[in-house]
């Protein structure tokens, strides 16, 4: 009779194993007491002006969405500069490519959010390269709200933002971000990454500003051939 064939025990301490995280680079961060002064007094003195009325310009079912002026855009912009500087180390490191260029973006948009009860903002993607989201104002009592509910649901909650990405994949998939924010919290995100905000039933105002970036640096390098 054949002798039945030995196959090698498996001895090894373990299994060597790549666990691979995929999908856009989403990065939140805390923003400086000067960027959330800067921004609502660029706010404040412009705001009479009709003209800078966004919310044409918007998915968003709220009121009151407002643009800033060209002249607020450039003394802000050096406020913001840091925490693109930071998303794009931490894009180099997720997609392991050190030695990539430092992109150039410029600021294409910059509006403030003023969401008052029942107000929502629809699944919706921005124009250009890089979007960003800035909290200024989240009243505890939105914050108490979304706490309460919580404890019923898996969402972000009244007041919360959800990106949202892929095609499902059943449970084995990550495919969205929930986060309720608190103040002076900033998202960097692509701005092609669909998210959406909850609506709320706190009779209060949630603040935040967002803007859009576009990456100059091809156009420039073909300025310079
Ligand atoms: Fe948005």
């Amino acid at each position: 009779m054949a002798k039945e064939k030995q196959y090698p025990k498996d001895d090894r301490e373990g299994v060597p194993t790549t666990v691979y995280q995929w999908g856009p680079t989403l990065a939140r961060m805390e923003v400086d007491e000067a960027l959330k002064m800067i921004l609502i007094d660029e706010y404040e003195n412009n705001k009479k002006n009709k003209k800078l009325d966004y919310r044409k310009n918007l998915a968003g079912q709220l009121q009151h969405e407002t643009g800033y002026t060209d002249e607020s855009k450039k003394k802000i912009l050096p406020y913001l500069d840091k925490y693109f500087k930071i998303y794009e180390e931490a894009r180099k490191r997720y997609f392991n490519r050190p030695n990539d260029k430092p992109r150039d973006y410029v600021l294409s948009a910059l509006w403030i959010n003023h969401q008052k009860q029942h107000e929502f903002n629809p699944p919706h993607d921005h124009d250009g390269a890089l979007s960003f989201v800035i909290y200024l104002q989240v009243p505890e009592v939105l914050r108490i709200e979304n706490q309460t509910e919580e404890k019923f649901s898996k969402s972000s909650g009244p007041g919360g933002i959800q990106f949202i990405y892929g095609e499902g994949g059943g449970r084995d998939s990550v495919n969205f971000v929930s986060h309720f924010p608190k103040e002076k919290e900033i998202f960097v995100f692509p701005a092609w990454l669909k998210h959406w905000v909850c609506p709320f039933k706190s009779d209060c105002t949630r603040i935040s500003v967002s803007g859009n970036v576009y990456d100059v640096t091809a156009s420039k390098s073909l300025l310079k051939k």
